[in-house]
C-alpha cells in the first residue's frame, strides 16, 4: 500500500502505523508512505505481465487504512513504474491500465487521480505531461472509457476501496500507479469571500469527512468562533449560531443575522437546561487535554449537542500519544460518539478535526 498524507507530516504517519497499528512503514518521502501489504514481501512489483491483476490487500489491511488519522489516499497494491521519459512512463502506465480493464466493463465516471510532492519543483509539469500522454494512449484504444474519466477524488469517506486510476509519483521518474484506492476524505476546499478566517476552509472540510453539514433552521454553538469563519460556515447555510468568544468577529460573521455573539468563557458556558444544540464546534487553541476535560467530555457525556465538529491542537503534545488516548475505549469519543471519525484534513496545520454523532440516550 502506498499512503499518502500532508507533506511534513510523514513522520507521524510513520509513527501512527508502527505505535497504533504495529504496521512498519517500509520507505516514506515526502507526503508518502509506503507498507508493505500483509504477509507480503517489502518490495513492490514493478510493471506485471499484461494481463496480471495486482495482489489484493487482505480485510484486515483494508479495516487498518480505514482508521488512519493522518493518511489522505491509500493506494491499495499499487504496482511501481519507472522511466527517464515522459512517454516512457505514459507507455507503462497505459500497458498496465489497458490489461487491467480486460475483464471490466466501465459504464460510470471513474476517478483519474495524478498526484505527487509539490515540495518537488516542476514535478507538477511533468505528471501533467505523463497524465496527458497517457489520457491520448487511453483515447485510441478506448475512447468511451477514456472521456468517464473524472480528475477529482470522490468526496467523502469511502466504506470500500473506490476503483479507477490513481498515480503517484514519489519522483520524476519513479511513480506507483494502483487500480484502487481508500479515500480517507480529506480534500481542498474553495474560499469565499466573505469568510473571515482560514479556519472556515476546515470545517467546510470536516462536513465532508462526517457526510452532513448544517441545515437551515438547526442550532450550533461555535466555542471559540471569533473572528467567525465556522460561524459564518453555518449561518449561510441558514442555521442559528450562538458564537461564544471574547474577541471579535469580522467579514460575514459580523452583524450576521443568523449569528449570536456573546462575549463569555467557552470554559463557563453551558446550555440552558433541556437544551440540545444540533451541533457543537470547538476550535480553542487550547492545550488539548484541557479541552478533552472541561468542554468534550461534559458535552458529549450530558448529551447537550447532537454532533459536533472538534479541532484539537497538538502543537505543544505527543500527537500519537494524544491520539492512543482518544481513541482508547474509555476515551469521551468512544463512550459517547462511538463512530467518531477522526483526521489531519488537508487544511489542518499542528491539528486534528474530530466529527462524530453523540449516542443518544
Ligand atoms: C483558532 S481561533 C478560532 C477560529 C474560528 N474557528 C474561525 O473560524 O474563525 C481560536 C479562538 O478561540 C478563542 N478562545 C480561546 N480561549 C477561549 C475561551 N476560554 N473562551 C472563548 N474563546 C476562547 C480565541 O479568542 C480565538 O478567537
Amino acid at each position: 500500500m502506498l499512503i499518502t498524507c500532508q507533506a511534513g507530516f510523514e513522520a507521524l504517519l510513520v509513527r501512527e502505523l508502527a505505535e497504533l497499528h504495529g504496521t512498519p512503514a517500509v520507505e516514506h518521502g515526502p507526503g508518502w508512505v509506503r507498507i508493505a501489504a500483509a504477509g507480503a514481501e517489502s518490495a513492490v512489483p514493478a510493471v506485471p505481465a499484461a494481463g496480471a491483476p495486482p495482489s489484493a490487500a487482505t480485510p484486515e489491511r483494508l479495516r487498518m487504512c480505514s482508521q488512519l488519522v493522518f493518511a489522505h489516499l491509500t493506494l491499495v497494491s499499487p504496482i511501481e513504474v519507472r522511466g527517464d521519459s515522459v512517454n516512457g512512463l505514459a507507455a507503462r502506465i497505459a500497458e498496465f491500465f489497458l490489461a487491467s480493464l480486460r475483464n471490466e466493463r466501465i459504464e460510470v465516471a471513474w476517478p483519474n487521480i495524478w498526484q505527487g510532492p509539490a515540495e518537488l519543483v516542476g514535478l507538477g509539469r511533468r505528471i501533467s505531461g505523463v497524465e496527458h500522454a497517457l489520457g491520448e494512449l487511453v483515447k485510441k484504444k478506448l475512447s468511451r472509457v477514456a472521456r468517464l474519466a473524472r480528475a477529482e477524488v470522490p468526496r467523502g469517506v469511502s466504506a470500500a476501496p473506490v476503483r479507477g486510476l490513481f498515480v503517484f509519483f514519489a519522483d520524476f521518474g519513479r511513480v506507483f500507479v494502483a487500480r484502487e484506492a481508500f479515500v480517507h476524505g480529506q480534500q481542498r476546499m474553495a474560499d469565499d469571500d466573505l469568510a473571515p478566517s482560514r479556519s472556515y476552509l476546515k470545517v467546510e472540510e470536516a462536513y465532508a469527512v462526517l457526510g452532513r453539514e448544517p441545515q437551515a433552521g438547526e442550532t450550533v454553538c461555535d466555542l471559540g468562533a471569533a473572528p467567525g469563519g465556522w460561524s459564518y460556515s453555518a449561518a449561510k447555510r441558514g442555521a442559528r449560531v450562538l458564537a461564544i468568544d471574547n474577541g471579535p468577529l469580522k467579514g460575514g460573521a459580523l452583524d450576521h443575522p443568523q449569528i449570536e455573539h456573546r462575549r463569555e468563557d467557552a470554559f463557563r458556558f453551558a446550555p440552558e437546561s433541556g437544551v440540545v444544540f444540533d451541533w457543537l464546534f470547538c476550535d480553542l487553541v487550547e492545550e488539548p487535554h484541557h479541552v478533552l476535560q472541561h468542554i468534550v467530555e461534559p458535552w458529549l457525556a450530558r448529551g447537550w449537542c447532537r454532533r459536533f465538529v472538534i479541532n484539537l491542537k497538538f502543537g505543544r503534545v505527543d500527537a500519537i500519544a494524544l491520539l492512543r488516548e482518544l481513541q482508547a475505549p474509555g476515551s469521551a469519543f468512544s463512550l459517547h460518539a462511538p463512530g467518531t471519525a477522526m483526521r489531519h484534513l488537508y487544511h489542518d496545520r499542528e491539528e486534528l478535526t474530530l466529527v462524530g454523532d453523540v449516542r443518544q440516550a
